[in-house]
C-alpha cells in the first residue's frame, strides 16, 4: 500500500479528466489533502500553460489558491501512447519522484498499450496501474486484459475502478448493515421476500452512442456497479473492516450467486434509440433491463434479488427496497385488502438516506397503513464527498478497498454471461416510461414505487 509520490493521469484532456478527475483533484487539493505532482499524458496540440487552462475550465474557472496549487503541481506530457517516446520523456518527468500512480482514463482498448510503453520504461517497477471500467466485454475478455496486465504489474499493483465504490451512499448500506445490530437478525430468507435494486437514469445515451452500443446496461451497470452493491446487501460481516476481509466476503457472496437464467431476464430499447449517432442500424443493444437473481447460500436461497437498471426512464434514483414478509395473520386489514408488508429503502441517488415503511393505525379508524419513517443523511450529517475524489485518494494512498479485485470481477462476469448479447431484439419501451410491460412482472407482486424524495 505505497503512498505516490506523483500521478501520472493518461487521457488528461478527456471527457473524464474533464468531468470528474480534474475537479476532484481540485477539491482534495481545497481540503489539503492532496499537494503532489501530477503529470498528464495525452496527444494533445496544448501545451502547459494550455493545459493549466483546460484544467481551470474543468474546475469551473476557478481563480483561487487551491487552485494555483493543482495547476503549480501539473506537468504534460504529450505525445502518443504507442511511440515510445513518448514513455521516454515520461520517464525523465517522472525521474526521482518516488513511487508512481498510473491513472488511465483513457479507452480499455490502450489499458495493454500503455501498461507495455510504461515496462518499456521500467516505469511498472514502484509503481500501481489503475484503469477505468469496463473491464473486459465478457468472462473471457476479462481474463485475457487481465493475463496481459499481470505482466507487467501484479494484482497488488492493479486497482480497477468502479467509481461505485467511492459513492458514500454505497459505503452507508455497509456501516448500516454492520454498525447496528437491527438488521442483522431479519436479514435473510426467513423475513425478507424480495429485494428490488433500481437504478433509472431520465436521460438517454446521448452522444455515447458508440459506447453504449457496444455494450448495453448489463455491461454498463449491472456486471459492475449493481452487482457490487448486491455483494455489500447480500455479503456476511466481515470478521474486521480491513479491505480484505471485506472484499473476501464480497467474492464469498458473489460466488454463491447463480448465473442469470435469461428467462428471468427483460431487456428493452427506447424508441428512437437506432437514431443515436454510433449505433449500428437494426442494433439488438439493451437500454433497459430488468432481472432475477438467486443466491445460493443458507442466508438466501429462493428470495428474489430483482435489478432494473435504464435510460429514459421516468426519473433519475438510485434505490434498494427489502420487501418483509407479511405477518401470518391480518389483523388491520383494510377491506379485504390485506397488511401491505414493511419495506426498508435504501436511497443513494440523488439523496441518501433510509426509510423504514411501518404500518400504523389510521386515526379513527380499526385498519393499519403505511407511514415513512426516515432519515436523510445529507441533512442530519451534510453533504457527502464526491466518488471520484475519494476514488483518486486511494488510488495515491494505496487502499485497495474501493476497488473490484479480480476475482470479484471473474465472478460479475460468471454472473452475467448468459444473458449477454441474446441476438434478440429487446421490447421496445417509450422514453419517459419504466420500460417494457413485461418487465413489471419481474418481482413478485410488482416493483414497489421508489420514494424518489425524502419530502
Ligand atoms: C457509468 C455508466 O459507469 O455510470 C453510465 O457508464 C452511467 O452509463 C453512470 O450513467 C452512472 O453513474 P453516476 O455516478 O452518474 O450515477
Amino acid at each position: 500500500m505505497a503512498r505516490a509520490g506523483a500521478l501520472v493521469l493518461f487521457g488528461v484532456t478527456g471527457d473524464l479528466a474533464r468531468k470528474m478527475l480534474l475537479p476532484a483533484l481540485y477539491h482534495l487539493t481545497a481540503e489539503g489533502r492532496f499537494d503532489l505532482p501530477v503529470i498528464g499524458v495525452a496527444k494533445t496540440d496544448l501545451d502547459l500553460d494550455g493545459l493549466r487552462e483546460h484544467a481551470r475550465q474543468a474546475c469551473g474557472g476557478v481563480r483561487d489558491a487551491a487552485f494555483e496549487k493543482l495547476a503549480g503541481n501539473l506537468r504534460l506530457v504529450a505525445g502518443d501512447y504507442g511511440d515510445p517516446a513518448t514513455f521516454a520523456r515520461l520517464r525523465e518527468e517522472t525521474e526521482g519522484k518516488g513511487f508512481l500512480c498510473h491513472y488511465l482514463a483513457v479507452p480499455p482498448a490502450l489499458f495493454e498499450v500503455v501498461a507495455e510503453g510504461l515496462a518499456g520504461q521500467g516505469l511498472n517497477r514502484d509503481a500501481r496501474l489503475v484503469v477505468e471500467k469496463p473491464f473486459g466485454h465478457d468472462l473471457s475478455s476479462a481474463r485475457e486484459l487481465n493475463d496481459r496486465l499481470l505482466r507487467h504489474f501484479d494484482e497488488d499493483h492493479l486497482r480497477r475502478v468502479d467509481h461505485f465504490l467511492g459513492k458514500e451512499p454505497v459505503e452507508d448500506l455497509m456501516v448500516f448493515r454492520f454498525a447496528n445490530t437491527l438488521l442483522e437478525p431479519i436479514w435473510n430468507r426467513s423475513h425478507i421476500r424480495s429485494v428490488q435494486i433500481t437504478m433509472a437514469e431520465d436521460f438517454d445515451v446521448s452522444d455515447r452512442g458508440a459506447f453504449y452500443d457496444a455494450n448495453g446496461t448489463v455491461r454498463d451497470v449491472v456486471q459492475n456497479h449493481l452487482l457490487q452493491l448486491l455483494a455489500i446487501l447480500a455479503m456476511d460481516p466481515p470478521p474486521s473492516i480491513d479491505a480484505r476481509a471485506q472484499l473476501d466476503e464480497k467474492w464469498r457472496v458473489l460466488r454463491a450467486v447463480k448465473a442469470i437464467d435469461p428467462a428471468d431476464v427483460v431487456r428493452g430499447q427506447y424508441t428512437g434509440y437506432l437514431d443515436t449517432d454510433g449505433v449500428r442500424p437494426g442494433s439488438t443493444t439493451e437500454t433497459y433491463v430488468a432481472m432475477r437473481a438467486y443466491i445460493d447460500n443458507w442466508r438466501w436461497a429462493g428470495v428474489p434479488w430483482c435489478i432494473r437498471s435504464g435510460k429514459a426512464l421516468p426519473t433519475t434514483d438510485l434505490e434498494i427496497v427489502a420487501e418483509l414478509f407479511r405477518p401470518p395473520v391480518t389483523m388491520f386489514g383494510n377491506g379485504d385488502a390485506p397488511d401491505t408488508p414493511n419495506l426498508i429503502r435504501f436511497r443513494l441517488q440523488p439523496d441518501a438516506g433510509v426509510t423504514f415503511d411501518l404500518l400504523v393505525k389510521e386515526p379513527g379508524k380499526q385498519h393499519a397503513r403505511p407511514v415513512p419513517v426516515s432519515v436523510d443523511f445529507t441533512k442530519v450529517l451534510g453533504p457527502m464527498e464526491a466518488a471520484y475524489a475519494r476514488i483518486l485518494f486511494d488510488a495515491v494512498s494505496g487502499d485497495p478497498r474501493r476497488f473490484a479485485r479480480f476475482d470479484l470481477v471473474e465472478e460479475s462476469w460468471r454472473i452475467v454471461q448468459p444473458v449477454l448479447d441474446p441476438g434478440q431484439a429487446p421490447l421496445p419501451y417509450a422514453k419517459g416510461s419504466w420500460g417494457p410491460e413485461p418487465a413489471a412482472h419481474i418481482p413478485p407482486g410488482g416493483w414497489h414505487e421508489i420514494s424518489t424524495t425524502f419530502d
